[in-house]
């Protein structure tokens, strides 16, 4: 089996997708060229899976979850997907973003968020919508009586489940988590991603777990892609690349490992140096400037290549 394909028939795939962002004006309002932020990304989701993505700030991870969504075009390549229409895409792709507070309507009642995608997608008759909002609030853990209230009256976790419920409200195929847990409390992190995985068999749900940490993804996902500057550099079995790295920045990465919920520790190789400018690609390895191995042969493009069950984007490994 191919290491890159899921094992169960895919909703979603990209194929040599690169997405770039104009990088604005200088004082003549001449272009300063492009953030090159996807550059060839190759992934597809299956039915009903977890697909991990891990990679540090700056790699491309919520340009990707954009893409996934329909928000952002790609500069080429190519997207497929099961869906007639993008209006069709957008109720069946939904997302969870890192930080609740911020994706709210702090102004509207939680039962009016939860059905908001069903309003912009015309879906619900209004008398319906309070009672779909209670179905939804009793499958997240948040009580109907609540319902009432506004966003600042919940804790950041109950936040969570209600940007959740709101996903689940379209009956999405997919949902596209973005950092689902980093900015809540230690103790209410494994309560969420219980929550997620629960939701997950009871609906046949696929995930699109993007995070910073990896235990996370260890703990959810099947498979996983490991990006850096815009592309996949290691994937396939979680169990395989996290336990068994064969790329160095995935190994540098893995160094640089908190327990669940605890913060990086320690100097690590990956925080002493930043990941470099996305103006202008590098030549040959994106992460020749890095990487402890490096060696002849280092200049030459790299791809993806098949080592020890993985999928792995150097020559060396
Ligand atoms: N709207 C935008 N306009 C211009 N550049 C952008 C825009 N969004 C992202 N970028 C650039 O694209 C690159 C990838 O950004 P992206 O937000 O996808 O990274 P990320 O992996 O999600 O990072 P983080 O972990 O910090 O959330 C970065 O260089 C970023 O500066
Ligand atoms: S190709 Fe060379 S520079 Fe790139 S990761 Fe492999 S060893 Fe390091
Ligand atoms: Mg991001």
């Amino acid at each position: 089996m191919n290491a890159l394909a899921p094992t169960r028939p895919a909703l979603l795939s990209l194929e040599n997708i690169h997405v770039r962002y104009p990088a604005g004006r200088d004082w003549l309002g001449r272009s300063k060229g492009y953030a090159h932020a996807l550059n060839g990304i190759d992934l597809a989701l299956g039915e009903g899976e977890t697909l991990g993505i891990v990679g540090e700030s700056g790699c491309g991870k919520s340009t990707l979850a954009q893409l996934l969504l329909g928000l952002i075009a790609p500069a080429s390549g190519e997207v497929r997907h099961a869906y007639e229409s993008n209006a069709e895409r957008q109720h069946a792709i939904q997302i969870v973003f890192q930080d609740p507070q911020s994706s709210l309507n702090p102004r509207l009642p939680v039962w009016k968020i939860i059905t908001e995608p069903l309003v912009v997608h015309r879906q619900g008759r209004h008398r319906d919508l309070r009672a779909v909002a209670e179905g939804l609030a009793a499958q997240v853990g948040i009580r109907a009586e609540y319902l009432g209230r506004y966003p600042h009256q919940f804790s950041g976790g109950q936040r969570q489940r209600i940007a959740i419920a709101r996903a689940l409200s379209s009956a999405p195929d997919v949902i596209v988590l973005d950092e689902p847990t980093s900015a809540l409390d230690i103790s209410v992190q494994a309560q969420i991603l219980n929550l997620l995985s629960r939701l997950q068999r009871e609906r046949g749900l696929a995930y699109v777990l993007i995070s910073h940490n990896v235990s996370v993804v260890r703990h959810l996902a099947e498979r996983v892609a490991v990006m850096y500057l815009g592309q996949v550099v290691e994937t396939g079995a979680t169990a395989t690349v996290l336990g068994r790295p064969q790329h160095p920045y995935t190994q540098l990465l893995l160094d640089a490992v908190p327990q669940l919920g605890k913060p990086l520790a320690g100097d690590t190789a990956a925080q002493r140096t930043e990941l470099p400018g996305n103006r202008t690609l590098p030549a040959g390895c994106y992460f020749r400037d890095r990487c402890p191995k490096a060696a002849a042969g280092c200049e030459q493009p790299q791809a993806l290549r098949r080592v020890a069950g993985a999928e792995v984007r150097c020559h060396r490994a």
